[in-house]
């Protein structure tokens, strides 16, 4: 079962922040999520539209510009990075899930993946977008046909698989909660892999495993790669 780094490894740094990336790095996980918003003139790594819960700045982030943002304390005197200070730090043997969340003008987004692509920094096979706005996903991949798209639902999920069918998607993010074996075989069977989150607890990680999930997203991912390797 895969391990992906919730927001970095953000239950012992702040989330989506360097020092989350760079210890989810570190720990050799197989996958690093984070939440990417629009500023006025960036992408961000922030999970909130607003900057209140996870800065000492207030106000809309879509309101703001990246440099602005950067200025703000995101926690333990780190800051609020971009989508190019992440792909900057990646080492092409991790795979980047970012959610998109209130992102805008989706053609600047492709063009920034495909400049990186050109300029090596990162694979196309490690580049998996995700998001609960199943359009953004769709307008992604008709731009870029050949982009891992991950299916975000967040309750019983009834018509996933119409969505993944029309998006061509790599994969299925489910909340834990709403998860079970029939529904993993389900997913499988349409040659989706599931992935469920947020994986924090022994029990849950154990009942993910049972139900033959493909990987879990976790905001603790060396004591979750720990208590796999000792199973
Ligand atoms: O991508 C999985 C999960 O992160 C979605 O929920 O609220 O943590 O972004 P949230
Ligand atoms: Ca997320």
């Amino acid at each position: 079962m895969k391990v992906f780094a919730h927001r970095g490894a953000s239950g012992h740094f702040p989330e989506n922040t360097k020092s989350a990336i760079l210890e989810a790095l570190k720990i050799g996980v197989d996958g690093i999520e984070v939440d990417i918003q629009s500023a006025i003139d960036d992408y961000m790594l922030i999970h909130d539209s607003w900057l209140d819960r996870t800065t000492n700045g207030t106000g809309k982030v879509n309101e703001f510009d990246a440099v602005t943002i950067a200025k703000l304390d995101a926690g333990n005197g780190e800051y609020v990075p971009n989508l190019q200070q992440l792909l900057d730090w990646n080492n092409d043997k991790t795979l980047l899930n970012l959610e998109l969340k209130h992102t805008f003008e989706l053609e600047k987004l492709a063009i920034q993946l495909e400049y990186n692509i050109s300029m090596g920094k990162i694979s196309r096979t490690n580049i998996l977008v995700s998001s609960f706005d199943h359009h953004q996903l769709l307008w992604l991949k008709n731009r870029l046909p050949w982009l891992k798209i991950g299916v975000l639902t967040s309750s019983i999920p009834i018509s996933y698989a119409k969505f993944a069918e029309d998006l061509n998607a790599y994969s299925v993010h489910v909340d834990k909660n709403f998860v079970n074996k029939a529904f993993a075989n389900d997913a499988k069977q349409r040659g989706l892999k599931i992935y469920a989150y947020t994986v924090d607890k022994e029990q849950d990680i154990a009942l993910m495993l049972e139900y033959g999930l493909d990987g879990i997203f976790t905001n603790y991912p060396a004591q979750t790669k720990a208590y796999l390797q000792s199973l």
